[in-house]
């Protein structure tokens, strides 16, 4: 990988732009400032990337602001006509994208693959939806009048992604947005924002107009979004990533009353009953922990495992942990790669020596990998106090916690004792239980018999300190879209 020149980096043999892009423009940053975006695998530099600085983030809410009323106003056929256009670009273009995300994240190459196909689809069941926008008609109890709603878009944008799936984050809002007739402003990740670089070049070429969207990655979030939330012409924030950064965003959107996404931290627990398959169980196990090497909201965190079949299924997931392999995920066949950063690293490692030191017993696991890369041994520890950190704070890393509870109270009772409610996933073999379960866990999402929930076409998102609101299917669209109501008198004829 080497720069080409000053506005786009080579990964894969394709050209990935480096720029700002505002207006329709690939630009440099203000000054010419730059930041460099290195390989959490090897440590290697990837790129230098033009840094967004807080004038050059409202020239791009400026442009969102200019361009809102003719996108407002195209028809629905023809935002899912450009939509549907996206899609088949990343479809054509699968095997670069998830060379340029495994290049910035480090994640193995099959799971970049994987979450190109995943969020590509969010363009496709957007602009599905697109053309089908629909208000409602109705008239007044009395009789007296009709009551007519309307679907209008909220506005310009702003949309925050993390690095953790830097496209899917990405397309699940971006899509929404478009349909709706909303113009965005993107501020990815500093980790990661060649995948929204290279996203964005193809929406361009997918025939999105000049100022509909414009991206604006920087190394230094905090000034910028702060600048853009304070922007009257700013109408909604959308943001993936920490209770803590959501919470301060929630603060920043008071003044203007902005409408408000946020997709924030979890604590999944992970049940397993002692009816449940356990062959099924363990193949969920795997999933829900360790895809993308557990940096995932919705990860399990917490293993709650019933009485009689916690022996079995400990033993068997340290077997599984154990023969994962851990690597850059550039090579094929690895399992987990790296953590994003030194930072994330030292907090994992911190998270486990302090259950260590509370006395949780290490299954396996439990020391970072020397060498450049950012690595940790997939872990598994048992005997963790329920107040250590480890079990209440997010780990977003490879580390499983497994503690044995003896009854379906007592596992939906600690289930539910963390402030969050994003994820929950729960086995058992008898319906009827499990589904009685479900209706007491506090949790957004729940897979039942499944380790995995994202789905293109289910609403995520989560409930308590997990968030407000829902990406993806039917409802996600709503997010974008303010109902007008009209009250239309009946002429005396
Ligand atoms: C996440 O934001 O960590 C979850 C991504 C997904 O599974 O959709």
């Amino acid at each position: 990988m080497t720069n080409s020149n000053n506005s786009s980096v080579d990964i894969a043999g394709a050209a990935i732009p480096t720029g700002l892009f505002i207006d329709g423009t690939w630009r440099p940053g203000e000054n010419d400032a730059t930041f460099d975006v290195i390989s959490p695998a090897s440590g290697a530099f990837v790129a230098s990337v033009a840094d967004a600085s807080v004038s050059d983030a409202l020239d791009a809410l400026g442009s969102a602001d200019r361009a809102q009323a003719s996108w407002g106003r195209t028809s629905g056929r023809e935002r899912a006509e450009i939509l549907r256009a996206a899609f088949d670009l990343i479809r054509q273009n699968r095997d670069v994208i998830a060379a340029v995300t495994t290049a910035e994240m480090g994640r193995p190459i099959e799971q970049s693959l994987g979450e190109v196909d995943y969020g590509g689809e969010f363009f496709r069941w957007f602009s599905e939806q697109a053309a089908h926008l629909s208000g409602d008609f109705g008239s007044s109890p009395r009789g007296d009048f009709d009551i007519l709603t309307t679907k209008v878009p909220v506005g310009p944008s702003l949309l925050i992604t993390p690095w953790n799936f830097p496209l899917a984050m990405g397309t699940r809002k971006i899509g929404a947005a478009l349909a709706a007739g909303c113009t965005v402003v993107i501020k990815p990740a500093a980790q990661t924002p060649l995948t929204m670089a290279l996203l964005v070049r193809l929406l361009a070429e997918a025939g999105v107009p000049a100022g509909v969207v414009n991206f604006v990655p920087t190394s230094d979030s905090a000034p910028q979004s702060e600048a853009l939330m304070a922007d009257s012409r700013l109408r909604k924030v959308s943001f993936t990533g920490s209770t803590g950064v959501g919470i301060r965003l929630l603060q920043q959107a008071a003044p203007n009353v902005l409408r408000s996404s946020m997709e924030l931290g979890g604590n999944g627990p992970f049940l397993v009953f002692d009816d449940a398959n356990l062959d099924a169980a363990l193949d969920g196990a795997m999933l829900a922990k360790f895809r993308n090497g557990g940096q995932s909201c919705v990860a399990a965190n917490r293993f709650i495992v019933q009485r009689a079949v916690a022996d079995e299924f400990i033993a068997r997931l340290v077997e599984r942990t154990q023969a994962l392999a851990v690597g850059d995920g550039a090579t094929p066949g690895m399992d987990v790669g790296p953590l994003i950063d030194a930072r994330q690293l030292a907090r994992v490692q911190n998270l486990v020596d302090d259950a260590i030191a509370q006395g949780a017993t290490v299954l396996t696991g439990g020391k970072s990998v020397p060498g450049n890369g950012h690595f940790f041994e997939p872990t598994v520890l048992v005997d963790v106090p329920p107040h250590a950190d480890i079990a209440n704070e997010e780990i977003f890393g490879p580390v499983a916690v497994v503690s044995v509870v003896d009854s379906d109270d007592e596992a939906i009772a600690a289930a539910n004792d963390t402030p969050y409610g994003l994820a929950a996933f729960l086995y058992s073999d008898d319906v009827t239980r499990a589904f009685n379960a479900t209706s007491r866990i506090e949790a957004g999402m729940i897979g039942v018999n499944r380790g995995l929930v994202s789905e293109v076409g289910a609403p995520f998102g989560g409930v308590k300190a997990s968030g407000l609101g829902r990406e993806g299917g039917k409802l996600g669209i709503e997010e974008y879209l303010e109902t007008k109501y009209i009250a239309l008198a009946r002429l005396e004829r």
